[in-house]
């Protein structure tokens, strides 16, 4: 098999950018295309990597409102993104229309907003209390709901309503912001378990057997279509994980991550120097 040695890499040193092309360093594992090759943004550290996302998102945000008067963007939870959602709370509010942004959640826990475990709760306090953003431009998952049908039915109408499409149609958000598990999960996709990735459903409720939380998230599909998606990994603990899903060839029931590759050209990866130590 013909493996393919290029990536970019585009190495971040706080605000100070290099870019260099045609890295090798992968070892060559991956096949691809020039379309495909993953655009990956290296931070020192995990501060610098939120100071990137910050970038991002207001660049995104503010293409997007200039274009259409609106910005919609799903955001995931987890550890990573809260120092990029603090700083949301601060320099950013001032650059962005918030009331032309409307923010949904990638996935939730099936927990109430109170909840530790809640990633609508994780954003609240990190940021969505100190910016001016209308309360009907946020859209969460009642993960407190008892019939979680109901609460995936409600979620897809939400969405349905804002992009105003019909039964049938994929939304395209404006971006989705992920995290990446140490397993390759994104959102509550989630390895070897019995996920559609074939759907016209854009919202999956997702039964965890192990004691852990049961989840709702958003579809493969719904992913796909996003016009931008941005990974975010920090930390060491990473460094297998993404030593793995960019050493092999794609196999998205084992690694979930590998489902959006068919969409690389899409993604922008934000990952910190302890993430990317195994590359
Ligand atoms: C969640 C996310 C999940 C997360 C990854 C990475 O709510 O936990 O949906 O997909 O993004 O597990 O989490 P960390 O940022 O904590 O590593």
């Amino acid at each position: 098999m013909n493996f393919l040695l290029e990536f970019r890499i585009y190495h971040v040193y706080k605000y100070n950018w290099t870019i260099q092309y045609n890295e090798s360093f992968f070892g060559g594992f991956m096949e691809t295309n020039s379309k495909q090759l993953p655009k990956i943004v290296k931070a020192t550290d995990a501060e610098a990597l939120a100071d990137l996302a910050l970038n991002c998102f207001i660049n995104y945000a503010n293409r997007a409102i200039e274009k259409q008067g609106l910005f919609r963007v799903a955001i995931s939870g987890g550890s990573t993104p809260v120092r990029f959602y603090e700083r949301l709370s601060n320099a950013a509010h001032s650059k962005i229309q918030w009331e032309k942004v409307h923010i949904f959640w990638v996935d939730e826990r099936c927990v109430p907003p109170s909840s530790e475990a809640s990633n609508f709760g994780l954003a609240t306090h990190a940021f969505l209390l100190d910016i001016p953003i209308p309360g009907e431009n946020v859209h969460r998952v009642t993960g407190e709901a008892e019939n979680y049908a109901d609460a995936v039915a409600d979620y897809e109408q939400v969405i349905r309503d804002v992009f105003k499409i019909p039964k049938g149609r994929i939304p395209a958000f404006d971006l989705i912001v992920l995290g990446m598990g140490t397993d390759g999960h994104i959102g509550s996709i989630l390895p070897n378990t019995y996920v559609q990735f074939d759907t016209d459903d854009l919202v999956s409720a997702v039964y965890r057997m192990n004691g852990d939380y049961n989840r709702i998230t958003l579809t493969v599909p719904v992913m796909k279509e996003a016009q931008r998606i941005l990974i975010l990994v920090s930390g060491k603990n990473k460094a297998k994980i993404v030593r793995e899903v960019f050493g092999t060839e794609p196999d998205p029931i084992k690694y979930p991550v590998h489902a959006l590759w068919p969409v690389q050209h899409k993604i922008r990866w934000l990952i910190d120097e302890p993430a990317a130590g195994m590359l």
